[in-house]
């Protein structure tokens, strides 16, 4: 067929044509194309483990956010496999043919009472699962052995406040948060003395319930650790007393930011370790008391575009 052949023709002058192939043949592009993946992957996120599954949990609630996450998945898997598959039969058996009539059917109320009563079932009992989990990872009170961490988001990194030897933070009130203080602490209160702090470096003792004050000094920034299974969004204006963890295993990790907070979103990550409590103990040692209110200002944060 002449058509078919005016095709292929059209097709070649149109890649003669084109400027792309004259400046990079295929090869070329292709190699370009496949460095810029491998380089974007590499930038996005420094994972330990593969980036197609679960990161490890470390957090003790972490199991059980994970085995929601694996019955769901099952469940759907499940549904789904089953759903299709007799669709895909169905399509084949009462396919049109000539010679044999359509059959029309008004629905089979028993069937549809089977298959609407096993997902109520099912999602009840999710939610009665989930609803228990959420209570015990965020209305109960936190241990009151556990160490309390500040820490303060952004724009475009983390304040991080520790208690020093006397074991308590300084108070902290939303109101007071401002540039200078971004805790809102009271720079009064003898708990606060000896707390010590940092920026973008957290370390956390293996083990050891840890009590955390959640708060944002501009917008809205999230506390996001994918091994920890934990994500607390920080509205400013308020300070978030309830989160609580239990890292079970040592590690280095980063705190990623989970709220587009602005241009420098993607570079707001801290450094986060767990380690055994005698290296956390001389870590915390090793670390000066700031000023009552914050020593955080010797670090330049990430700024972009400042006008
Ligand atoms: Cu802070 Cu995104």
């Amino acid at each position: 067929m002449e058509n078919t052949g005016e095709g292929v023709e059209i097709w070649k002058i149109h890649w003669r044509l084109s400027s792309m192939h004259k400046l990079f043949p295929r090869s070329v592009s292709l190699f370009f194309i496949l460095v810029f993946m491998a380089f974007s992957t590499a930038h996005a996120e420094i994972r330990e483990t593969s980036v197609w599954w679960l990161t490890r949990n470390v957090n003790m609630f972490g199991h059980a956010i994970d085995f929601i996450f694996y019955v769901i998945l099952i469940l759907t898997g499940v549904t789904f496999v089953g759903v299709f598959s007799v669709l895909a039969y169905f399509l084949v058996k009462y396919r049109a043919r000539p010679g044999v009539p359509a059959i029309h059917s008004h629905g089979n109320n028993t069937l549809e009472v089977v298959w609407t009563t096993i997902p109520v079932f099912i999602f009840l009992g999710l939610a009665i699962y989930g609803n228990e989990e959420w209570s015990r990872m965020r209305r109960q009170t936190p241990p009151s052995d556990a160490l309390p961490v500040a820490v303060v988001g952004e724009q475009f990194g983390w304040n991080v406040r520790y208690p020093g030897a006397d074991g308590k933070l300084a108070k902290m009130d939303a109101k007071k948060v401002s540039k200078e203080n971004p805790f809102g602490v009271d720079p009064a209160d003898p708990a606060g003395l000896d707390d010590f702090t940092t920026y973008n470096d957290l370390v956390f003792p293996v083990n050891r319930p840890i009590r955390l004050y959640l708060g944002s000094k501009d917008v809205i920034h999230a506390f996001y650790v994918p091994e920890f299974r934990l994500y607390q969004d920080m509205v400013p204006g308020r300070v978030y007393d309830f989160v609580w963890l239990k890292a079970e295993a040592t590690g280095k990790f980063q705190l990623a930011c989970n709220q587009l907070c602005g241009q420098g979103h993607y570079k707001m990550f801290g450094k986060l370790s767990v380690v055994p409590v005698p290296e956390y103990e001389s870590w915390a040692k090793g670390k000066a008391p700031g000023s009552a209110v914050t020593d955080a200002s010797s670090v330049t944060p990430v700024v972009l575009n400042q006008r």
